[in-house]
């Protein structure tokens, strides 16, 4: 079984060239499900940051129908998956009581291009606990809820208690935009049978809202993770950061089962 995993476009704030990298490389795996780990648009109309974007809410969502449908050509009848980000979370939050004449503009759902483009993609909630997380094997996957190194790699230990504790298993998640190898998690010096791993973000490396935070690991990358009754393979690329320039680095981890 062949995954693909990528996430935190920001649309329409996505690098077209990171994108289209990422496409590449999944059309030459040939994954039999597509991962978009969410954050997939930026919902600045919902920002409680300072925004100096321009664009309406209708053409982040019109970006998003183009995503989905360069996505589609790339991998076809592939099953298809959407972890909504807090991005996603924070906008149906604040419009739960807009009148349904104006949630055209608003809502993912109710934009007739992008739900039309969804109509077979699984969209999984907001939430950490057992609706936010799917499992195929020994890969689970979510949007991503906490931040640091730290606080990831005990979320990656909670979410794959969530999962029943399955042995030799990777959690996979965005959120936080640092490009993570596949790391081994572990409590004190004692290795746990257990990774987690991030493949970036596809949207801006600085963007103008994360002022307050350090931005120095954010990269745009890829995972790809393939897994048999016998072995489990993840390899995180990271595709580089200019448009001219090459992948930066391919991270692989092999484990046996
Ligand atoms: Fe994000
Ligand atoms: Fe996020």
């Amino acid at each position: 079984m062949k995954l693909v995993a990528c996430g935190d476009f920001h649309a329409p704030h996505t690098v077209g060239w990171a994108f289209e990298r990422v496409l590449d490389i999944t059309k030459k795996f040939k994954p039999d499900i597509f991962l978009n780990l969410g954050d997939w648009a930026d919902l600045s109309s919902a920002t409680s940051h300072p925004s100096t974007d321009t664009h309406t809410q209708e053409e982040e969502y019109d970006e998003c129908a183009r995503q989905a449908r360069m996505i589609r050509n790339v991998v076809g009848n592939a099953q298809k998956v959407w972890f909504l980000g807090n991005h996603e979370f924070r906008i149906s939050k604040y419009c739960a009581n807009v009148p349904s004449r104006i949630k055209t503009m608003l809502v993912w759902d109710k934009h007739p291009k992008f739900n039309a483009e969804l109509h077979d993609w699984k969209v999984v909630p907001y939430e950490f606990g057992s609706p936010g997380l799917k499992k195929w094997g020994p890969v689970i996957a979510s949007h991503g809820y906490r931040t640091g190194a730290f606080g990831c790699e005990r979320e990656a230990v909670e979410a794959i208690g969530m999962a029943g504790w399955p042995s030799k298993a990777i959690y996979v998640r965005g959120h936080d935009h640092d490009l993570i190898p596949p790391e081994q998690c572990h409590r004190g010096t004692t290795k746990l049978p257990w990774w987690w791993c991030n493949p970036g973000t596809l949207g801006p490396l600085h963007p103008a809202y994360a002022k307050r935070e350090t931005t120095a690991g954010w990269r745009h990358g890829v995972a790809l993770i393939e897994y048999s009754r016998k072995a489990l393979t993840v390899e995180v690329v990271d595709v580089g950061t200019t448009s001219g320039g090459r992948g930066r680095a391919s991270y692989r981890l092999s484990i046996g089962h």
